[in-house]
């Protein structure tokens, strides 16, 4: 076992503009299990291969323990990789597919066969090790991948988006076979996926990447609970984080009718910069519904009630609870917005309901450079 450390790590395409990965700085524990999240094309596979040795590193290195393995050939960095094409060998049986790296390297065959059996035991493939590849199910395929790293006993898994080729019940049902094997074998792991849930359900600590910048590493809940910056309020969670940008009031910021307390810290922090705005995250489960009324006229007929006025378009019913996909004009403009409601009392489509964001709850971001200003 073993920590992983990139320190400014940096990888530039012959030919390209800019980095594919900029100065990564990470520092893994000895046996964590680190998700790197991020869209497509953000630099997840590149930090990935860097470290399997698969890939040049153009600047600053990359430690496993405390040997320096930056420019080491993939075979001398103790690492096994799974793939998310399980690139198994299809005349193979399961059993000759997960042991040929044992082969390769001269291992007896009986210290083989043991170790096979071993692996096949824990991924409940015992029963398959003499079929062929293309006698199994795609999910018994993804275990043989893992078997294959796992026979190697190596100081640290790799594994580039492993279960993106499984139906989503499947994925769902190994994400946490794969979860709990990590734990319990405490194999330092680097795991890749641009599934956002993915990431939150299966990481000690998630990393979140964004053009080759990394944006955040966290827990999933502090992630969840304090994103650094918009890309990581809009990127982590489902559905996601509501984003208004809303005008500096005293003491607060304008919430449609309502004034919504911010610290003095954070509009100090926008004022600075010049803003005359901030751009506010509530995630849908933190609305609290003050008012319904049954359309947009009627409410206006009256004395304007608290918060903001959301009209319903759309309601998911999930049975314990619902979302409301709704509009509000935010600033003079149309603003889409997700709120949470409960499973057994969900507003109907065109009615209004108002809302205000429940106190403590608020994320406050600058508008201009994106970053977190409220703690
Ligand atoms: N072999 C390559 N040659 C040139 N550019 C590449 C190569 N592989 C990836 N890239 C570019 O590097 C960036 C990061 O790619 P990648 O690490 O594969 O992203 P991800 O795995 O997050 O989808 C992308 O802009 C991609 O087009
Ligand atoms: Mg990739």
């Amino acid at each position: 076992m073993a920590t992983v450390t990139y320190e400014k790590a940096t990888r530039i395409y012959p030919g390209a503009d800019k980095p594919a990965v900029d100065q990564l700085d990470i520092a893994i524990e000895d046996g964590e299990f680190l998700v790197l999240v991020g869209p497509s094309g953000c630099g997840k596979s590149t930090s990935l291969r860097m470290l399997a040795g698969l890939e040049d590193v153009n600047g600053g290195s990359i430690r496993i323990g405390d040997r320096d393995v930056t420019h080491l050939p993939p075979k001398d960095r103790d690492i096994a990789m799974v793939f998310q094409n399980y690139a198994l060998y299809p005349h193979m049986t399961v059993a000759d597919n997960m042991g040929f790296a044992l082969k390769i390297a001269g291992v007896p065959k009986a210290e083989i066969r043991q170790k096979v059996e071993d692996a096949a035991r824990i991924l409940d493939l015992t029963e398959y090790l003499g079929r062929k590849p293309k006698a199994l199910s795609g999910g018994q395929r993804q275990r043989v991948a893992m078997g294959r790293a796992i026979v190697r006993e190596p100081q640290v898994f790799l594994m580039d988006e492993p279960l993106s080729n499984l139906d989503a019940k499947l994925r769902v049902q190994t994400r946490t076979q794969i979860a709990g094997l990590q734990r319990r074998l405490g194999i330092t792991t680097v795991y890749v996926t641009h599934d956002q849930v993915e990431a939150m359900t299966m990481g000690d600590r998630v990393a979140v990447l964004k053009d080759g910048l990394l944006q955040q590493i966290d827990s999933p809940r502090n992630m969840y609970d304090r994103p650094a910056n918009l890309f990581v309020a809009g990127f982590i969670g489902s559905p996601a984080m509501n984003l208004v940008e809303v005008p500096i009031t005293d003491g607060g910021v304008k919430f449609g009718n309502s004034v919504v307390p911010v610290s003095r810290e954070a509009l100090g922090a926008a004022a600075d910069k010049g803003d005359r705005t901030v751009t506010v995250g509530v995630r849908p489960e933190h609305f609290d519904v003050v008012e319904r009324t049954g359309d947009q006229s009627a409410s206006l007929s009256k004395d304007a009630p608290a918060g903001l006025a959301v009209t319903v378009n759309v309601v998911e019913e999930l049975g314990a609870d619902g979302y409301v996909y709704g509009t509000a004009e935010v600033g003079g403009e149309q603003k889409d917005l997700v709120v949470r409601v409960g499973g057994r009392n969900v507003p109907d489509k065109g009615s209004v309901l108002h809302v205000v964001p429940r106190p403590g709850e608020l994320h406050v971001f600058s508008t201009s450079s994106g970053e977190r200003l409220s703690d």
